[in-house]
């Protein structure tokens, strides 16, 4: 086994990152103790990643990998993670929260979702049609990543009981079948937009065999696009079995979520994708939390 470049570079910055953190600083969640960290080996393709340890205060606020920033673009990013799926988890018996990301892809979303993974969360992206297309290697990415899931949140993002039932069917079908092509049939659960559904647009859920996937923790990211806000909205809200809303488009959120990943655990809690949440989901029935 040869000693690569990113392994060598890991261990510089873990042993800079252990000498410049204090322990005062991990105490309070809301202190941004430096923007502009360099991007460690877990960021890069093929990079080792550590799930069980908790990273420092330093560590969790910095940026996130945009497309830009990676290192041979999406291309690389592409390529499916050397490191094995998490074992599932029983939330009958853990403690389990749900985090999940509406809107997407976006220009963060991949990087976050590497984010997570390093620090041995799950999440669930729900992803909208018009976005899909235009950046489908994101959405594969994103797929390839362990304990990432992938669910519907229709076409162009419409209030799906103001609408036409035939539009409706076609928003939530062409979607359910975008990803379904692009990742597999894993896409069994559908957000409707706004959280705005009914009986109706529950049955179309039904026929396209989507779990209806609601929340009990919103963080209202996109009005507050604030980090500390949206981290302190999400690990205060959070019980045994939540939700927890977000958007993944907003750049706040995305700087947000690794630092709400280990508050969380540390308090006890393993982040799971909403399907390991419920075990098995049925089509058309609508979940909030466990
Ligand atoms: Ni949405």
């Amino acid at each position: 086994m040869r000693l690569s470049h990113a392994t060598a570079l890991a261990v510089t910055l873990a042993l800079a990152v252990v000498t410049a953190t204090s322990s005062a600083a991990e105490a309070s969640p809301h202190v941004p103790a430096v923007a502009k960290a360099p991007v460690t080996a877990a960021d890069a393709p093929g990079g080792k990643a550590t799930p069980t340890k908790p990273r420092p205060v330093r560590d969790l606020w910095r940026p996130i990998a945009s497309k830009a920033t990676l290192p041979g673009g999406l291309a690389k990013a592409n390529r499916p993670q050397p490191t094995p799926p998490p074992p599932p988890t029983d939330c009958r018996k853990a403690k389990c929260v749900a985090l999940t990301f509406d809107d997407g892809p976006g220009p963060y979303s991949v990087g976050l979702a590497r984010q997570l993974h390093a620090r041995g969360a799950k999440a669930t992206f729900y992803m909208v049609g018009r976005m899909v297309s235009e950046d489908p290697r994101a959405v594969k990415a994103i797929a390839a990543i362990p304990g990432m899931e992938i669910g519907a949140h229709t076409m162009t993002h419409p209030e799906l009981t103001k609408i036409a039932p035939s539009v409706a069917e076609r928003e939530i079908g062409a979607n359910t079948r975008a990803l379904r092509a692009l990742v597999g049939p894993s896409v069994r659960t559908m957000r409707p937009p706004y959280g705005d559904r009914d009986a109706r647009t529950d049955q179309i859920a039904a026929r396209h065999g989507l779990s209806v996937i609601m929340w009990d923790v919103d963080t209202l990211d996109w009005q507050s696009r604030s980090t500390p806000i949206t981290v302190s909205r999400a690990v205060k809200g959070a019980r045994p079995g939540s939700i927890i809303l977000m958007h993944d488009i907003h750049a706040p959120t995305v700087k947000a979520a690794p630092w709400i990943a280990t508050e969380l655990q540390r308090r006890g809690y393993t982040l799971v994708t909403v399907s390991e949440l419920f075990g098995t989901t049925r089509p058309g029935r609508v979940y909030t939390n466990r």
